[in-house]
């Protein structure tokens, strides 16, 4: 979007010299900084990883998000964005700030917040005006509340002098700009009027721009505004563990959990999103925001044992996987097999928690030797990838990677995958087996063209 269209005029039209600050650089913290940039704000921003702040300060994403380096790029050369040498300088120079640091799980599988503490106590230290401190990691309820306690105590000044509010993200990896751009709701958890006021300014732009925009606010109190982030994910793992779990029953009668997941969601009160059987979710959020929830479940007395068991079920998918490999090739030790998708879904380099880690090692145990290729997530696999490389080899290319091998595995959705040309794969594998653990390749195509497919809960 260019400074001439709509969502920047109508906040430069308010000509005012509000600056926000966007304390944390990551998935979330960039994407949120440059979607307001998007929106006309004037945005600097800041992260504790010197490198990774020069990266961006020098127009070069640190991670691989569509749309995102563009966006870097054209901001910073507009002025709209751009990097402070530290926190202490952009918390003094904006007035509104979001906190968007990490939020990882400790060993007991809570939710370490000595980040999100951290960034409390800097605020606290360089209040040089009223600010509103903006929570946007996703945090246990109550969160803002102690965050607004460290500042109050830490800076010796009243409330009027800032506010803490919860604007939480709903941003999926792969789609965040997008997302930002056209949210399904922007939930605002506020204490007072004046906090109230600063945020619906802050997104009036894009709630004018958006087909019933002004619907899609939600404006709660702070603890209501955590929750709702924290049950949304939670309740999407719940779905996904439900579909694989249906999708084991559909294996064992001879049903197809493609269709089964179709019939569901065309019942408007479940609806057809997260109904995709696989090898289970992953990524920074969903397992994470699960257990810690479940752990705020139990500390206070509620049986979380929905959540736990959801939690389980994602685990098993791994051994499923394995097992559905193994009965496909029978003895595993000595066979060569190629791993298309080691992303933990389509879209991003994003590799934590991916499913691919924990099969890939696996496989490596059994003494398969492996073949992996992914579109964009090669380099953060082998970051990731704690065990010593085996019998592992990278390749430059999906064809590549199939060459000789006796198994084709999919383990991310990624859609060049589906626009192969599978009568040159099968001619280069030494066995045409396919186990398609994302159900996201033609099966009728491909056992025309001589292929033995295993798809995930297709009986
Ligand atoms: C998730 C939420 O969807 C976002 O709303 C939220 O803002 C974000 O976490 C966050 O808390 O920051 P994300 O982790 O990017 O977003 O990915 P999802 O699209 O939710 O997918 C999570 C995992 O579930 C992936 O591994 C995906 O492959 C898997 N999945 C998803 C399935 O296995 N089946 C499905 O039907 C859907």
């Amino acid at each position: 979007m260019s400074p001439s269209q709509p969502g920047v005029t109508a906040a430069a039209e308010q000509g005012d010299a509000i600056e926000i600050g966007v304390l944390g650089l990551g998935h979330v913290g960039l994407v949120t900084a440059l979607g307001l940039a998007e929106l006309g704000w004037r945005v600097v921003g800041a992260d504790d990883d010197r490198e990774k702040a020069q990266r961006i300060a020098g127009g070069e994403a640190p991670f691989y998000e569509p749309g995102i380096e563009d966006a870097l790029r054209r901001h910073l050369s507009l002025g709209q964005f751009r990097v402070a040498p530290d926190g202490p300088s952009a918390i003094r120079a904006a007035q509104i700030l979001f906190v968007c640091v990490g939020t990882p799980l400790d060993r007991s599988g809570q939710v370490d917040l000595s980040q999100v503490e951290a960034v409390a106590r800097t605020v606290a230290r360089n209040l040089n005006g009223y600010k509103l401190v903006v929570e946007k990691s996703t945090t246990p309820a109550r969160t803002a509340e102690q965050i607004e306690r460290v500042i109050r105590r830490d800076s010796g000044l009243a409330n009027s002098s800032f506010d803490v509010a919860v604007n939480p993200e709903f941003l999926r990896e792969g789609t965040a700009l997008k997302d930002f751009l056209n949210p399904d709701r922007i939930v605002l958890g506020v204490e007072s009027e004046r906090a109230a006021g600063l945020l619906v300014r802050l997104y009036r732009p894009l709630l004018e721009r958006l087909p019933e925009g002004a619907s899609r606010l939600l404006v709660v109190d702070r603890t209501t505004a955590e929750l709702v982030k924290h049950a949304a994910n939670a309740f999407l793992a719940v779905k996904v563990s439900f579909i694989n779990m249906v999708a084991d029953i559909c294996e064992a009668v001879g049903a197809d959990v493609e269709m089964v997941a179709q019939g569901l969601g065309l019942d408007p009160r479940i609806g057809p999103e997260f109904l995709r059987a696989g090898v289970g979710y992953g990524g920074y959020c969903l397992p994470k925001d699960l257990r810690s929830f479940t752990r705020i479940g139990e500390a206070l007395g509620v049986d979380a044992g929905l959540l736990e068991a959801a939690d389980r079920v994602n685990e098993a998918r791994v051994e499923r996987f394995v097992e559905k490999v193994r009965r496909a090739l029978w003895v595993l030790r000595g066979k060569t097999v190629a791993v298309w998708g080691l992303a933990f879904k389509p879209g991003t380099d994003d590799v934590r928690e991916a499913p691919s880690l924990k099969i890939v090692a696996r496989l490596l145990d059994e003494g398969v030797a492996l073949r992996l290729y992914d579109p964009r997530a090669m380099g953060e696999f082998r970051r990731h990838f704690a065990q010593a490389p085996g019998q592992l080899v990278y390749c430059s290319s999906a064809v590549e990677a199939v060459r000789g091998s006796e198994a084709l595995l999919i383990l991310t959705e990624w859609p060049e995958f589906r626009e192969q040309d599978f009568s040159r794969v099968r001619e280069l594998m030494a066995l045409p087996v396919v186990v398609d653990g994302r159900n996201c390749l033609d099966r009728e195509a491909l056992q025309n063209l001589g292929f033995e497919y295993h798809g995930m809960g297709r009986g």
